[in-house]
C-alpha cells in the first residue's frame, strides 16, 4: 500500500474513533478495514453497562463489512487511546486477533497509528497459530 492509502485507512479509523462509545472506560478505538474492491468499512468501541456486552472497535468494522457482503480484506488500521489521545499503539485484543483471522490471511498487514506515527505488523505476527477448523462440517 502506498503511503497515502496507509494515511486515509488511518484517517477512517480515526473518525470512527470519533464515535466511540465508552463512557466505563473512557478508551476511544476505531477501525478501518479495506476491502479487496476497495471500499472502508469502519468501527468503534461500543460499551454496555454490562461490561462483557461491549463490543470492540475491530469487530465492530468487520460485522459492518461482513454485513455488507463484503468477506476479503487487504488492510486494517485500529488506533484508539485515553479520551482517543492516541498517545500510544493500540493493539487489538485477543479476540479481535482471532476473528479478524477468520477473514483476513497471516499476511494481511495492521496499521497501528498514534498521534506521531504508525506502525505496522501483520495478522500472523500478532496471532501466529490461529485457530482454524480444517475438517468439513457440512
Ligand atoms: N477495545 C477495543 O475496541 N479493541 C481492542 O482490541 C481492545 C479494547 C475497547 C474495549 C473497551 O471498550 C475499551 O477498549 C477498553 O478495554
Amino acid at each position: 500500500m502506498t503511503e497515502m492509502q496507509i494515511k486515509s485507512l488511518l484517517d477512517a479509523a480515526v473518525s470512527a474513533m470519533e464515535r466511540a462509545y465508552a463512557p466505563y472506560s473512557n478508551f476511544h478505538v476505531g477501525a478501518a478495514l479495506l476491502a479487496r474492491d476497495g471500499r472502508i468499512f469502519t468501527g468503534c468501541n461500543i460499551e454496555n453497562a454490562s461490561y462483557p456486552v461491549t463490543i470492540c472497535a475491530e469487530r465492530a468494522a468487520l460485522s459492518s463489512a461482513v454485513s455488507a457482503g463484503l468477506r476479503e480484506f487487504s488492510a486494517i488500521a485500529i488506533v484508539g487511546g485515553h479520551h482517543g489521545k492516541m498517545e500510544d499503539i493500540c493493539t487489538p485484543c485477543g479476540i479481535c486477533r482471532q476473528a479478524l483471522s477468520e477473514f483476513c490471511s497471516p499476511e494481511t498487514p495492521v496499521y497501528l497509528g498514534k498521534i506521531d506515527g504508525y506502525t505496522t505488523l501483520t495478522l500472523g505476527e500478532l496471532l501466529p497459530h490461529s485457530f482454524h477448523l480444517k475438517e468439513d462440517l457440512s
